[in-house]
């Protein structure tokens, strides 16, 4: 007996588009989205190549002199040449390939990864455009967003497009209106309102798991759902100032006036600044060293501005039982710290003592390794990868298992239990809300991965790797009674 042909056609059409449903299950349901429109994948960075190659910021610097002398000094200058970043690019290319690290090169250094030219961790053999890391040639070529086609619909992981320019002819864009002369002859302008929102900084300062797409750090969407962005003030508002009015800013939500805007991108990295200028130093650029310190004084005084700390008593029974502090966001526009939380450490160390001097109570004091103890009180976060296990770097980590930072205007109390002896009739409490770049295990762990190429000692002047400094951003002393007024009356 034969098999009727029609009959063989329904099999092999069933099973042909079974295994079309299982191969599309492989998908992500979730964050579904068209691979073929983000070619650079897992960056969602977007070019649109003409004829006009990147210009290096030495060649934009030789008409903007001043914007550039600004620029230069800053941690977007660095951000490819970064050792911390270059540490553990290494180590992103060994674990998970060049295919998957394209996506921290598309924030790191954008031209360097369209082009082609980086290849993973390294310098050596690189242009001056690949070095520049976040240079004039990106902000200002930037022609348009896709946030809403990203995997999570939200702006991800370099979700821009950039167009350098058409027939041979540069454009560059700024939100003001062009005069005659824009350009010098050099480029084109076209008048944009891009470079005036938020979403021009949202694609980089926005970073995903590169397969899971879970936040790793969420500084535009944290301050999208604060009251700055309500409010329209701006991440330019607060990193494209000097210190005195971004604080006036914060502290009356007004806008800067038009002349107030400088090129700093200054943030809370003053461990990268301050390694910045040892190199310039070392290599005779005393101008360019200068500008480093003075972006190193200006992030240690952004984080000295943006938070406060209160101490008070808490009563039971009439008799101190606790001390309860209450950190409170003060001035950053997102939440503190923001950013690589599962990396930066900001705590408190808090230390009670009676008439004499005597200590009742001490915690979070870093230990002698440099490291911090285990009931420290901190505002970060730990990440676990798909194992539910602690995890450090941004290719495994796909989840926090603790995440507390506090939100833009915000607060958070933190109590302390305190036993006081019989006869003490005052304490005095010392409270330090402490930051720092990283763990100090973590710090010389990607210290001593840099690419061979970059010889720390040479560059940098570095040895051994020396404690990492920290900065007080707010100390605070109060004189607590023992036994409290209401009780006895
Ligand atoms: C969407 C853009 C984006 C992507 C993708 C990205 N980064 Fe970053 N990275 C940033 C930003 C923005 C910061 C600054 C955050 C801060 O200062 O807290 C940063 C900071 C860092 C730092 C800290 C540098 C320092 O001096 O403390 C390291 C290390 C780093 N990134 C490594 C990586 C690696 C490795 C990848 C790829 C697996 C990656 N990044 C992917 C945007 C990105
Ligand atoms: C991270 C993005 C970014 C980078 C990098 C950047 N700019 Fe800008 N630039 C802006 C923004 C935003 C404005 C608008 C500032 C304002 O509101 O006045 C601007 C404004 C300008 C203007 C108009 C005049 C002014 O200063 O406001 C010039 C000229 C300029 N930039 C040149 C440069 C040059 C040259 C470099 C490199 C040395 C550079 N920019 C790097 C974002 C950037
Ligand atoms: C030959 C000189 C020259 C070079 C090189 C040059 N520019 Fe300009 N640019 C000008 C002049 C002149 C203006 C008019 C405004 C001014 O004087 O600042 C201008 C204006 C601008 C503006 C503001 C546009 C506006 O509407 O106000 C931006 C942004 C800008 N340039 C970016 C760049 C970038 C980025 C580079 C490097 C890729 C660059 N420029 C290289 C001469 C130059
Ligand atoms: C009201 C002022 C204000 C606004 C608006 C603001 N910031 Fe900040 N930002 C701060 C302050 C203060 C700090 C230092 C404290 C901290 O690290 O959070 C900071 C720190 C940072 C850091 C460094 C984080 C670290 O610990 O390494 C980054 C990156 C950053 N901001 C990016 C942004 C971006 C992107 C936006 C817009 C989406 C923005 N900021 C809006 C005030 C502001
Ligand atoms: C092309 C991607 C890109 C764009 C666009 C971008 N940034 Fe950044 N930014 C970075 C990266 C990457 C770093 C971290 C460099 C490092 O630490 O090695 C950084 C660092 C910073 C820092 C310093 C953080 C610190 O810890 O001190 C500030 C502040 C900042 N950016 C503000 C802005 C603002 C404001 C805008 C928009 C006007 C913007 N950025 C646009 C990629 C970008």
């Amino acid at each position: 007996m034969s098999i009727p042909v029609k009959a063989v056609r329904v099999v092999l059409i069933v099973s042909l588009s079974l295994f079309l449903v299982s191969y599309a299950a492989a998908e992500p349901a979730v964050f579904s989205f068209d691979r073929s429109f983000y070619p650079y994948y897992p960056s969602l960075i977007k070019w649109e190549k003409g004829d006009v190659p990147f210009a290096p910021p030495q060649k934009c610097g030789g008409c903007h002199a001043k914007q550039y002398a600004e620029w230069n000094g800053s941690v977007h200058n660095m951000a490819f040449e970064d050792p911390i970043y270059q540490g553990e690019l290494n180590k992103a290319v060994k674990a998970v390939g060049h295919e998957i690290t394209r996506q921290c090169e598309g924030c790191h250094s954008p031209a360097g990864m369209l082009t082609g030219e980086i290849k993973g961790a390294g310098l050596a053999g690189l242009s001056s455009m690949a070095l520049a890391g976040v240079s004039c040639d990106i902000c200002h070529s930037i022609s348009g967003v896709t946030h809403q086609q990203t995997p999570s619909r939200d702006p991800e992981n370099g979700s821009m497009i950039l167009s350098t320019g058409q027939n041979g002819v540069p454009v560059k864009r700024a939100p003001f209106k062009p005069g005659p002369n824009c350009g010098g002859g050099f480029h084109s302008c076209e008048q944009s309102n891009f470079q005036l929102k938020a979403d021009l900084c949202a694609s980089c300062h926005q970073v995903y798991h590169y397969d899971s797409h879970f936040p790793l750090e969420a500084t535009y969407n944290e301050w999208k759902s604060g009251p700055y962005a309500q409010l329209d003030i701006l991440c330019q508002d607060c990193h494209m100032v000097d210190i005195r009015t971004f604080r006036e800013v914060a502290d009356t939500f007004r806008k800067p006036a038009r002349g107030d805007y400088r090129h700093y991108f200054n943030g809370a990295n003053y461990l990268l600044s301050y390694l910045g200028a040892e190199a310039a130093k070392k290599s005779g650029d005393k101008e360019l060293a200068k500008r480093l310190m003075n972006q190193y004084e200006m992030a240690v005084e952004r984080l000295k501005s943006a938070a406060d700390v209160e101490i008070t008593p808490v009563y039971r029974a009439g008799q101190l039982s606790e001390v309860k502090v209450r950190v409170k966001n003060l001035r950053a526009g997102h939440n503190l710290p923001t950013s690589l939380t599962n990396v930066r450490q900001m705590w408190l160390e808090i230390t009670a003592r009676d008439g004499n001097g005597r200590v009742l109570l001490s915690s979070g004091s870093v230990k002698d390794d440099g490291s911090l103890p285990d009931d420290v009180r901190i505002f970060n976060s730990d990440g676990m990868g798909k194992d539910f296990h602690f995890a450090v770097h941004p290719w495994v980590v796909t989840a926090f298992q603790r995440h507390e930072t506090i939100p833009a205007r915000g607060y958070k109390d933190v109590y302390y239990g305190i036993n006081v002896p019989q006869g003490v009739r005052s304490v005095s409490v010392e409270a330090k809300l402490r930051y720092r770049q990283a763990d100090q295990n973590v710090a010389e762990a990607l210290l001593a991965s840099v690419p061979p190429d970059l010889n720390l000692k040479e560059k940098y002047g570095i040895e051994k790797i020396p404690r990492l400094p920290i900065v007080d951003m707010v100390i605070r002393e109060e004189k607590l009674a023992v036994q409290s007024k209401q009780h006895g009356q």
